[in-house]
């Protein structure tokens, strides 16, 4: 997007930089609050899409528009932007917090970390689009608690005094396991993990996608026993997203088991998250929707690395919490095609009939039987609830 830099200084345009860096390449607020769009209006960052709540919580809201446009867009002071990104408070719903927002776990990310996303959401250019009301329940938002408390044991912030540019201090007191001890790793490694930890539980939302269930959605508490071992379920909201995106059924990777857990070198992981596909693969297939390696592969090498060694040194998990995760199940309809072998089982909109045994698991949810991988029931708990 062009940016309006006018007036700014050399170390203002700067934190627009870095704030485009947080939006664009390690958050992904584009994922929910608008891509691009082609002809005309660009629709960046400008909202309006719809997330069905769970009956408990109400029943839908809408991603807001977060260009400056000065009637439908952003129009918080840097002082309330702050204070809704580290408590999740609902300014225009008065008694409600953030139910979608991913406002949890960007609460981690330093202040001047989001005052950058700040000067750069004041950039971009501004677009007029008026969100439809959420229909939501009360929640009280929760203040910014003084130390760590998400995972197994408290930990200190280090707020202020010492400086932390890359949040390197900010990423050890936000891992929520008790382990590792990295006091035998050389300082290089314990540098890389610190940043690695910033980057997986401040901003990537690794933890939101890559752990089944993720958090407690009231209390806010990570659910280690199953920390980043994968086994979320995706599916496309409506038949013509799945179409586009070729893909019925998707399920999050298990990141950090100690058997079936990613497994890849540094290098694959590299090649993996720069070109979009699993380069491990005998025949590199797409990662599927909605891994965000469109934003992910723009990361500096040095983040990817810092990423990496992160997810080597998380401590394994171990039994029921270290499944396999299968691969995504491919889209199909009577006017498209599946690839062979497989068939398409029309009803169920999902390509069937791959040979399967104890070696080679079905896609995401399917079940293997007689040696032929079928169509789940859509009651299935693996397509309700996942792994
Ligand atoms: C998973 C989807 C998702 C992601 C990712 C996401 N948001 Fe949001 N955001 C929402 C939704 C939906 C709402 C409004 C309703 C709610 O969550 O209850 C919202 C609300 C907000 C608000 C409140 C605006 C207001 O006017 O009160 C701000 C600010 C915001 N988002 C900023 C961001 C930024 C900055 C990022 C990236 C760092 C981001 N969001 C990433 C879904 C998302
Ligand atoms: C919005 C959900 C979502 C988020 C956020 C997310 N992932 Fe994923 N990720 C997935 C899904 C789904 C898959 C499985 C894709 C497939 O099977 O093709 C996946 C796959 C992966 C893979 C395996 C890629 C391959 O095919 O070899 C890696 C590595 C990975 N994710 C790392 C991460 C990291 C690191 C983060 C945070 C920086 C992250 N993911 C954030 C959903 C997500």
């Amino acid at each position: 997007m062009p940016l309006s830099l006018l007036g700014l200084t050399d170390a203002q345009i700067e934190r627009v930089g870095y704030g485009s860096y947080l939006v664009n390449a390690v958050a992904d607020c584009a994922a929910c609050h608008g891509r691009p769009k082609p002809a005309g209006a660009t629709g960046f960052l400008a909202g309006g899409e719809r997330f069905a709540l769970p009956a408990a919580l109400g029943a839908e809201v809408y991603a807001r528009n977060l260009t400056p446009d000065g009637a439908t867009g952003l129009t918080l002071t840097e002082d309330q932007f702050l204070l809704i990104m580290q408590t999740g408070l609902d300014k225009k719903n008065p008694g409600s917090r953030l139910l979608v927002m991913p406002w949890f776990e960007y609460r981690w990310l330093t202040v001047p970390d989001l005052l950058a996303v700040y000067a750069y959401l004041k950039a971009i250019p501004a677009e007029t689009s008026d969100v439809l009301a959420d229909v939501k329940n009360p929640l009280a938002s929760v203040p910014l608690p003084g130390a760590y408390g998400d995972g197994d044991v408290a930990r200190v912030l280090f707020d202020g005094g010492v400086p932390d540019p890359d949040g390197v201090l900010r990423g050890y007191a936000i891992q929520p396991l008790a382990q590792p001890d990295l006091s035998a790793q050389p300082p290089a490694v314990q540098r890389l993990f610190g940043r690695g930890s910033y980057l997986v539980n401040a901003g990537g939302r690794c933890n939101e996608c890559h752990t089944n269930p993720p958090r407690d959605p009231v209390m806010l508490k990570i659910n280690t026993a199953a920390y980043l071992a994968g086994g979320m379920v995706f599916t496309p909201a409506t038949p013509a997203l799945a179409e586009s995106l070729r893909l019925k059924r998707s399920m999050s990777r298990n990141l950090s088991g100690a058997t079936q857990g990613y497994a890849a070198s540094f290098i694959d992981f590299v090649g993996t998250l720069a070109t979009g596909r699993d380069v491990t693969a005998a025949e590199p297939e797409e990662v599927g929707w909605p891994m965000p390696v469109w934003a992910l592969r723009h990361l500096t090498l040095l983040d990817l690395e810092a990423v990496y060694t992160y997810l080597r040194l998380v401590p394994r998990r171990t039994g029921g919490h270290d499944p396999v995760t299968p691969e995504p199940v491919a889209y199909c309809s009577a006017t498209v095609a599946c690839p062979a072998p497989q068939t398409c089982d029309v009803a169920a909109g999902e390509c069937v009939g791959a040979p399967c045994d104890a070696q080679s698991p079905c896609g995401a949810c399917q079940v293997c039987t007689a040696s032929v991988c079928t169509a789940p029931a859509a009651s299935s708990t693996c397509v309700t609830q996942g792994l």
